[in-house]
């Protein structure tokens, strides 16, 4: 029987990795859009056009508590990821209480609705919560690994926490086979453009093709384990195929500061990071993460789980996308005639 797997947060960067790996195991795959006023689904499309789209979209939202239920019930899903959050840690400063209300209470709503389908119909689902290194923020131990206590310095990093206790609760409580994978910093081409590194090789690519003069940013010294998206995700649906549920850290075991990021980035494309990076405070937080270094050693050993990309091969796709990227704006930006052959 095809299986079928339910994504919230489907269009984000993880999701869109998560939902092409589904595909390709053969599932029937369905995500949780949220409604916008513009499409928001550009990391998805090659997935959901055609006469036969490999991905189900279903418009609903984390804040809605019966729209999930009656989801869940439509679906009967096997397995369902829960991706979806406010996920950006600077802005829950500027936005707590919407921050915990999605990103905490969301998660809670969801294992609302799948406890309640699980006990009418008596079939699993399996379910896996997207937890974060943001939970260990001010670090009482390094390398942070399943059993260092948390020590959250975000609004969105406190409600991880809540997202991941409430989850290991309704495993204990209610018999679910629920998994959280507290995954470090990964990042691709698909990375929003927000996040630091994203943010750099954007940059550092316009910067090249003279299309923006400098880059600003805050604190050039934190220091965090960055690795794939593409190779992450693969350990989110290893972890929902074991026997028994349970919790896991997902990183590279590698430490690299923002700068060093600055550097490798400008670098690949001959250029001095020194020359047009300026720092900001704006872009400095309330609270800071100063440094983040994960212990992957369970998720090694008992889900199998090997990283294919490197952190240097990381930051060279991502530079060479941003510069595809950039020359095709700057071609758009050209004549209207081109613009109009693009529309067509
Ligand atoms: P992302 O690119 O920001 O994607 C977040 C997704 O959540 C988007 O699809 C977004 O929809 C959706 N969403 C936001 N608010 C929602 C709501 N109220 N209802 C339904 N959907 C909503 O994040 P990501 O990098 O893929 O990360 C995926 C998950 O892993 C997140 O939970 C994140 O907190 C967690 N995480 C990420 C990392 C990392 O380094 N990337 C590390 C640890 C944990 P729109 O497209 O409409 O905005
Ligand atoms: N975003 C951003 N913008 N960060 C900057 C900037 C800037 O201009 N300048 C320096 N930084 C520093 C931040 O202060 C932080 O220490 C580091 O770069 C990484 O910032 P982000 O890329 O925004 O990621 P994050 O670590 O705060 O959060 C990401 O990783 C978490 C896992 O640890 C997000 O993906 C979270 O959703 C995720 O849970």
């Amino acid at each position: 029987m095809q299986r079928r797997a339910l994504i919230t947060g489907v269009t984000g960067q993880d999701g869109s990795y998560l939902a092409e790996l589904l595909v390709s195991k053969g599932y029937a795959v369905h995500g949780l859009r949220r409604r916008s006023s513009t499409f928001g689904t550009e990391r998805i499309e090659h997935l959901i056009r055609g006469n036969e789209p490999c991905v189900h979209l279903h418009y609903g939202d984390l804040s809605d508590a019966s729209g999930l239920a009656r989801l869940i019930r439509q679906i009967r899903p096997h397995e369902v990821y829960n991706l979806a959050a406010q996920s950006h840690v600077r802005v829950s400063f500027d936005q707590p209480a919407y921050t915990a209300d999605v990103t905490a209470v969301g998660t809670l709503r969801l294992l609302e609705a799948l406890r309640d389908v699980q006990d009418d119909t008596g079939e699993q689902i399996r379910f896996y919560q997207a937890s974060s290194s943001e939970m260990f923020g001010k670090v009482v131990e390094t390398p942070q690994k399943e059993t260092t206590p948390f020590y959250p310095r975000s609004p969105y990093g406190v409600a991880k926490v809540y997202a991941h206790w409430i989850t290991v609760n309704y495993r204990e409580s209610y018999d679910l086979h629920a998994s959280c994978g507290i995954l470090f910093n990964h990042e691709s081409p698909r990375r929003g453009e927000t996040f630091v590194t994203r943010k750099i090789t954007r940059a550092a690519a316009r910067i090249k093709l003279g299309m923006q003069d400098k880059l600003y940013l805050g604190n050039l010294d934190a220091q965090r384990d960055w690795g794939f998206a593409g190779d992450y995700v693969e350990a989110m649906w290893l972890m929902l195929q074991q026997p028994t549920a349970d919790d896991y850290v997902v990183a590279m075991n590698e430490l690299h500061t923002v700068r060093e990021f600055c550097e490798l980035s400008f670098g690949r494309l001959g250029l001095d990071y020194n020359d047009f990076v300026e720092i900001d405070p704006r872009y400095f937080r309330p609270a800071e993460v100063d440094l983040l270094l994960g212990d992957a050693t369970k998720g090694r050993t008992k889900l199998g789980w090997t990283p294919r990309v490197s952190f240097q091969e990381l930051v060279e796709m991502m530079v060479d996308s941003d510069l595809e990227l950039a020359r095709r704006e700057r071609g758009l930006a050209g004549t209207s005639a081109s613009l109009d052959r693009m529309a067509a």
